[in-house]
């Protein structure tokens, strides 16, 4: 039988793709087959180089339709998406293309703190000046209006009225490093 094939899409350091390059370095029945970036300084480029794993570098315009990036993930006969710290939004072209097949994960409680200008630590600070007791991570699919697709899973973390904004992205990112690679893992084998 021939093996899922997934490619993921980071903006940033990466360790997110790496515990998925870490999950299915042996895997019998799904692999990592690329990853895609927009930014050509990404640290997830050299996690990617350590694990043997192709990069691909477009810049911002080719996102705008996404068509040659389209053409790459056939090309990879690529059957899922991962969105682990992608920054840009991705075209509607690309979201028809891979229908209930592209997964985010949103480092808050959707659909709170979920929306335009939600992203990094733009989040943390929310939820730090809401005065939140709980925060946590949400793994979903993507459709056109981005953080709303169907919630596949979430966690909560407990906050202390102590933590700061960078307390909150790390105890988040802990729960996002635990959880991420194994609910797409249990997807993925859904759809065999
Ligand atoms: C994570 O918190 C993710 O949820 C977010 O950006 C961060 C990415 O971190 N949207 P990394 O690049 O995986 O280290």
């Amino acid at each position: 039988m021939n093996k899922k094939r997934l490619s993921i899409f980071a903006s940033g350091s990466g360790s997110n793709a790496e515990k998925f390059f870490e999950h299915f370095k042996s895997h019998p029945e799904i692999e990592i087959v690329s990853i895609f970036t927009n930014n050509k300084s990404a640290g997830v480029i050299q996690r990617a180089e350590r694990f043997g794993i192709p990069h691909h570098i477009y810049n911002r315009t080719y996102w705008e339709t996404g068509e040659v990036i389209i053409d790459i993930l056939k090309h990879e006969q690529v059957d899922f998406i991962v969105l682990a710290g992608f920054m840009l939004l991705i075209p509607g072209q690309l979201v028809s293309a891979f229908p209930n097949r592209i997964f985010n994960i949103h480092p808050a409680l959707l659909p709170k703190y979920g929306g335009q200008g939600m992203y990094g630590m733009n989040v943390h600070k929310a939820v730090k000046a809401a005065g939140e007791t709980e925060s946590g991570l949400t793994i979903h699919f993507v459709n056109e209006a981005y953080d709303e697709g169907q919630i596949l899973f979430q966690e909560k973390c407990q906050l202390d009225s102590t933590d700061s904004a960078e307390d909150i992205a790390a105890k988040v990112l802990k729960l996002e490093h635990k959880n991420y690679p194994k609910v797409v893992e249990q997807e993925v084998l859904k759809s065999i």
